[in-house]
């Protein structure tokens, strides 16, 4: 055999056979506000699990489950790693491999914002920083252009006019379709908004943390951010794993909680555990896993066009797929009367 038809046949063998009934499993979508740009429900995020010392097989698998099952947005970050750029890398290493094929499928996200390499210009929301940041992250994914660009967090230092600037500047090259903003609220959302919309900046989403446990975002978000026809993507729905069962008999030693770094032991007060408990029997009522119920508890709001989910496993991911977001009045006011604790 030629050394060329063995180089075929190996790659071959290590492709993905992609599952052909992937829109026929249940995953719903949605609009990215009022954008021609749409959305599977659940977004697969790749914070953790994709860095440098984790295992490529893991990943491999898990982003496998997450597309076979539907999930079309991939939602990444300059600085997940660690190190910062290897979730980029990691990802970018599958598509190349197996999964290049189906790039007109995806939603490929990537942000910058925080602290991405050393020195003045790898951080904040200068122009410098998001055109060279951005030119990095297509390296690493070995794409062409991403389709949302976020800008990670509110940078203070930097006039809104630079940031926005920056955004319409990479539009018009090509390398991002779409701009979100993440962790952005009240005022200075409203703001950057208004400013991105004078630009004729297409920005779609802003990406924020919320859940059953962290609720601000009802009120510093949701509802200017429908007034302007952006969505919004929610980050952290399980609260980094506190809304499922796992932790209801200690802490596992393959958990988040485990590392005791991004989520901390202290973080597991008799308090919430009891919460956490309780929520659990309501879940268990109506017949759906605790990471089920909290996700749909969230999908339950028409603002949110997409909730990204985290996972260490592809069971994690099986689990998460079936959702039921109907809930009764009498559920809603159960939920919240366990869970409203600080
Ligand atoms: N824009 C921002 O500033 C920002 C900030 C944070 C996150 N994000 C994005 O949002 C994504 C999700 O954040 P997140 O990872 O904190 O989300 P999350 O969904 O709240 O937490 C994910 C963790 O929950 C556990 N888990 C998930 N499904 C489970 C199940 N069915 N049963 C039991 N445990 C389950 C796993 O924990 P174990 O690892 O313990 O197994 C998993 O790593 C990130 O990957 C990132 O893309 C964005």
């Amino acid at each position: 055999m030629e050394q060329e038809q063995i180089w075929e046949l190996l790659k071959r063998n290590r492709e993905h056979a992609v599952a052909e009934d992937r829109y026929k499993k249940g995953m719903r979508y949605r609009r990215a506000g009022k954008s021609g740009l749409v959305l599977s429900e659940l977004s697969f995020g790749l914070w953790h699990n994709f860095g440098s010392t984790d295992m490529y097989e893991n990943m491999r698998d898990m982003v496998f489950t997450a597309f076979d099952g539907g999930i079309t947005v991939f939602d990444i970050a300059n600085n997940y790693g660690p190190a910062a750029g290897a979730a980029e890398l990691n990802f970018g290493r599958i598509l190349k491999n197996d999964l290049g094929g189906y790039r007109d499928e995806m939603v490929i996200t990537t942000k910058a914002g925080f602290g991405a390499w050393k020195g003045p210009y790898g951080d904040g929301g200068g122009k410098k920083y998001l055109i060279a940041s951005l030119d990095r992250s297509l390296k690493n994914l070995g794409v062409e252009y991403v389709d949302i660009y976020y800008h990670h967090r509110p940078d203070p230092d930097t006039p809104l006019e630079e940031t926005c600037g920056a955004f319409r500047r990479i539009i018009d090259s090509g390398k991002a379709l779409y701009i979100g903003i993440s962790n952005y609220s009240g005022a200075r959302m409203r703001e950057m908004l208004s400013m991105l919309r004078e630009m004729k900046v297409p920005v779609v989403l802003n990406q924020v943390q919320y859940s059953i446990f962290e609720r601000g975002a009802e009120e510093d978000v949701f509802g200017d951010c429908k007034k302007n026809g952006v969505g919004v993507t929610v980050y952290s729905p399980l609260a980094q794993g506190l809304l499922t069962d796992k932790y209801l008999k200690g802490i596992p030693e393959d958990s988040r909680m485990h590392k005791n770094a991004f989520l901390k032991e202290s973080a597991l007060t008799q308090e919430k555990l009891s919460a956490i408990r309780a929520l659990n029997e309501i879940a268990q009522k109506r017949g759906q896993s605790l990471a089920q119920m909290a996700l749909s508890w969230v999908l339950r709001r028409e603002e949110v066009s997409s909730v990204i989910i985290g996972a260490s496993k592809r069971e994690q991911i099986i689990d998460n797929l079936t959702l039921n977001c109907e809930f009764t009045a009498e559920e809603l006011a159960e939920i919240d009367r366990v869970s409203k604790i600080q």
